[in-house]
């Protein structure tokens, strides 16, 4: 039987006809796509929203204002803080529950001065108070990137703030007190890098935010990232200028940046957190601009700060080392698998103890909380799938990890004041 129709020189010749309409079709479509490509216009719209998104990443704005299994930048975060609850709001182009109406003008306003489109003024658990130092150019582009995701309805619930603070306009005394609208000032001294690297760390990445000392009034003290406990939540961010907690001073450019972007090093891990922040934020950092906060973060050495003082190391009594004995017996039971016995961990998966300022901190809040809780590193491009430690609360009771921490605390050359139980209470 013959099909003359699907005879193979009538394929051929379909084919090549079919072949010809496709490469025209191609050709043309190319030709547009050039000539958009090739237009001012276009591409620097697409370098500005390209610019945008990633300077959306290094501010982490969807690390805050999306809520958990929640659409990006809807917002709905539930934020606590001594003050009560902030809720994130919704910050996609829906005209009527999120920023779709605003103008460049709105955001550098929201950025700058921490006030709202309709002038209400911001609570500073929007970190403007950091942002305010971000460039009008760079807060241009961000706007430009949100302006172009997909509107997305969503009203979210109001604050939960406890009175008097939940009345906006006593912000006005706040502000006078602690706000003052400010540009980053480059200085002239130090290299292109570092200026890079300040402006990021002082501005759009608000590390401020968490590594400073708070006043009662949720104030910060100063921008010298000197340390201090986060607000409303159980976990000290160590001074990055002290020897003795997290300055960097001491450590290659390549040992921060790996910390900054993968989570771990050879001498720590991020955890809780900070594991957070490089998940959402810091391991998108590009290599120059990672390299540029290295080199900030190096040069802030030599500040002893305020956290120091009074700390008062053990002298070992007979006592004091029975009862180091009793953590070093729980520490072979359950901690020794992984960490080693000599403390010295497994490079990039299990982080060494032996050495680890984390581990000596004067605040012990950090590393109570690890036991306790266990955790993951950051999940990252460079630490793809870390390792854990699980929780020890359900297994050890506040004197066994007294005991384990104030043994990790004063081993393998470690030096740290000893942790007790009311300590180990206060961290759950
Ligand atoms: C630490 C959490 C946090 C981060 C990070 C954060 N925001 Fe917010 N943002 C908030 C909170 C909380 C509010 C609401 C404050 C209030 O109720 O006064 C807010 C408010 C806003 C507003 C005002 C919205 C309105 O309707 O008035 C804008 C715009 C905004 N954020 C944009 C951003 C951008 C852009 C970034 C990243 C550069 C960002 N946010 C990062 C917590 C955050
Ligand atoms: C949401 C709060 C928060 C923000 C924002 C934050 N940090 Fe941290 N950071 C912490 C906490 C908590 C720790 C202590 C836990 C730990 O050691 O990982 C920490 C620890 C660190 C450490 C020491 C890590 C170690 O184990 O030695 C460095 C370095 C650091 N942060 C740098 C930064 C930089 C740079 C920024 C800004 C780009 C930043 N942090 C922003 C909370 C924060
Ligand atoms: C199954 C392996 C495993 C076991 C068992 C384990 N850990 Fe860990 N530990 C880890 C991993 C992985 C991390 C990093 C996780 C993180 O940072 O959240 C870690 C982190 C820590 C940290 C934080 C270090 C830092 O630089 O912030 C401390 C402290 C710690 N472990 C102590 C202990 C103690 C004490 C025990 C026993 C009671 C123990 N660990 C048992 C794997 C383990």
């Amino acid at each position: 039987m013959r099909y003359p129709i699907f005879s193979i020189s009538h394929w051929k010749c379909a084919a090549l006809w079919w072949g010809g309409v496709v490469s025209l079709a191609f050709v043309s479509l190319t030709l547009v796509a050039d000539a958009i490509a090739n237009d001012p216009e276009y591409a620097r719209e697409a370098q500005q929203l390209t610019r945008g998104a990633y300077l959306t990443r290094v501010g982490n704005c969807m690390g805050c204002h999306t809520a958990k299994g929640g659409q990006p930048f809807t917002g709905g975060r539930r934020l606590s803080t001594s003050f009560g609850i902030f809720v994130t709001p919704n910050i996609t182009p829906d005209k009527e529950t999120g920023i779709g109406l605003w103008s460049e003008e709105d955001f550098w306003q929201a950025l700058h001065q921490g006030k709202s489109r309709d002038g209400r003024l911001l609570y500073p658990a929007f970190p403007y108070t950091e942002y305010t130092k971000v460039t009008r150019h760079d807060a241009n582009a961000m706007f430009a990137y949100l302006q172009s995701l997909p509107p997305v309805s969503q009203s979210n619930p109001p604050n939960d703030i406890f009175f008097p603070y939940n009345f906006r306009p006593l912000l006005a005394v706040w502000r006078a007190l602690y706000f003052k609208a400010g540009t980053y000032e480059p200085d002239q001294s130090q290299s292109e890098a570092w200026n890079r690297g300040a402006y990021l760390v002082q501005g759009l990445g608000h590390c401020n935010a968490c590594h400073t000392t708070r006043n009662r009034f949720g104030a910060s003290q100063d921008d010298a990232l000197t340390g201090g406990q986060i607000m409303g939540m159980n976990w000290y961010a160590p001074s990055l200028s002290s020897k003795s907690e997290a300055s960097s001073g001491e450590w290659t450019i390549e040992e921060i940046t790996a910390l900054l972007t993968t989570g771990i090093n050879q001498r720590a891990v991020a955890s809780g957190p900070m594991a957070t922040v490089i998940r959402q934020s810091l391991q998108y950092l590009s290599s120059e601009d990672a390299h540029a906060m290295a080199v900030y973060l190096k040069s802030l050495s030599g500040n002893e700060g305020g956290h120091k003082l009074g700390i008062r190391f053990p002298v070992m009594t007979g006592s004091l080392l029975k009862h180091l004995d009793r953590g070093g017996q729980l520490y072979e039971q359950y901690c020794q698998t992984c960490h080693g016995a000599d403390g010295k961990g497994t490079p990039g998966i299990y982080p060494a103890l032996a050495g680890n300022r984390s581990v000596m901190m004067n605040s012990p809040v950090n590393i109570i909380r690890s036991v306790l809780n266990g955790g993951y590193p950051a999940t990252t491009a460079g630490n793809p799938r870390p390792y854990g430690m699980p929780p020890f609360q359900q297994i050890l009771r506040n004197e066994e990890v007294a005991l384990v921490v104030s043994y990790i605390r004063n081993s393998w050359g470690n030096r740290g004041s000893l942790v007790t139980a009311v300590d180990v209470d206060l961290a759950r």
